[in-house]
């Protein structure tokens, strides 16, 4: 039997940062970033970490499911911001939500996070190790956001995203198919480079701005057009599905212009291409749960839709996900 979500919830801070903000102290203007990203305001967790962003959405998608927290035996975290590098910020949720007799751990996959995990806690529950599995997909990326540098501090915000995955009660309806990849290729173009046992933290590597993600736009952007639409168009290849069987693209949001490549190369119209980087930008391991979220709560996915899941990020991380959607209801 496949595995299914059945419930979803998000939180974002309630502290925006909109566009003027940036034009107030950077050489960039609102025009440019809507045009070259999509975005117009992010939100910023003032005080706090990445398991603050995720306690709220937790306990909305576990009261949503109707279940004691206690239920839970498994906690996924996928994030590239963990409170610390070690205890993993799966313990510190566990904690927080007072839940005893769980397991789990953190998952770093960066903009893939959600989808690498999904596939994870899927076959977790699929094999009977795991039965109620909360996944947290959640980054506090101004924590690692070099706020003085246009190139960056335009794009990233914070949020939380959690799902609750169990068994499918119907042998057609839930997850059904993934295609993941890591290239270590792309190290060079996206990282952070210090803080780990490569360049463990001191003077010099705070002077060199190592504890910041650095990017190199152009490069991540031409692999990101690439291997999104490849990989969902892959999916849906192998799973037999035209363009009008797909209902919803949900594809990492790290900028519109990659989100509408990727849905003009699958065929779609936009309405059926989920997009709410306007809001939030890229918010990394939160972007697809916080619109599986936003999408259900407007009650716009209905049972069996067909949805291609699609991410891009840090690695490189490439994943798809074929899913039909389905809350065993
Ligand atoms: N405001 C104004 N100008 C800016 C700017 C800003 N915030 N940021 C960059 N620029 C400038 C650059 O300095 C450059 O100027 P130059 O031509 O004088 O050198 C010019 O705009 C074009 O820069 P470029 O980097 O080519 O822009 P772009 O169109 O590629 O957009 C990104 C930059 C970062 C928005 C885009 O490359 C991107 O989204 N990359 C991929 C992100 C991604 O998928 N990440 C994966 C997961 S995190």
């Amino acid at each position: 039997m496949p595995a299914t979500i059945t419930s979803v919830a998000h939180y974002v801070p309630p502290d925006i940062y909109d566009n003027a903000f940036f034009e107030s102290y950077l050489d960039t203007s609102n025009e440019w970033i809507v045009t070259r990203t999509g975005i117009s305001e992010r939100r910023i967790l003032k005080q706090g970490a990445t398991s603050d962003l995720i306690i709220p959405a937790a306990k909305e998608c576990i009261e949503k499911r109707g279940i004691e927290p206690d239920e839970i035996d498994t906690i996924i975290v996928a994030t590239v911001t963990p409170d610390y590098l070690f205890p993993n910020t799966a313990s510190i949720v566990q904690h927080k939500l007072g839940i005893k007799n769980v397991w789990g751990f953190d998952l770093s996959a960066a903009c893939s996070g959600f989808i690498f995990a999904l596939v994870t806690a899927a076959g977790l529950v699929e094999s009977g190790i795991s039965k109620k599995l909360l996944l947290c997909g959640a980054d506090k990326m101004s924590a690692i956001t070099d706020y003085s540098d246009r190139t960056q501090a335009i794009l990233f915000g914070d949020a939380g995203g959690c799902v609750l995955i169990e068994k499918s009660k119907d042998p057609n309806l839930g997850i059904l198919d993934h295609i993941l990849q890591v290239d270590g290729v792309g190290l060079p173009y996206l990282h952070m480079l210090g803080g780990g046992s490569a360049n463990p933290a001191n003077h010099e590597t705070v002077e060199k701005k190592y504890h910041y993600l650095y990017q190199d736009g152009q490069t991540v952007f031409k692999a990101a057009v690439v291997g999104m639409a490849d990989f969902s168009l892959e999916i849906m290849r192998r799973n037999n599905l035209k363009s009008e069987d797909v209902d919803w693209l949900v594809p990492h949001q790290a900028n519109l212009r990659i989100i509408s490549a990727t849905g003009n190369r699958m065929g779609l119209p936009p309405e059926k291409v989920m997009v709410n980087i306007d809001k939030y930008g890229n918010t990394t391991a939160a972007t697809i749960p916080m619109c599986l979220s936003e999408w259900h709560q407007a009650g716009k996915l209905k049972k069996g839709h067909n949805l291609i899941l699609a991410s891009f990020g840090a690695g490189y991380t490439v994943g798809a996900v074929y899913m039909k959607w389905y809350m065993n209801d």
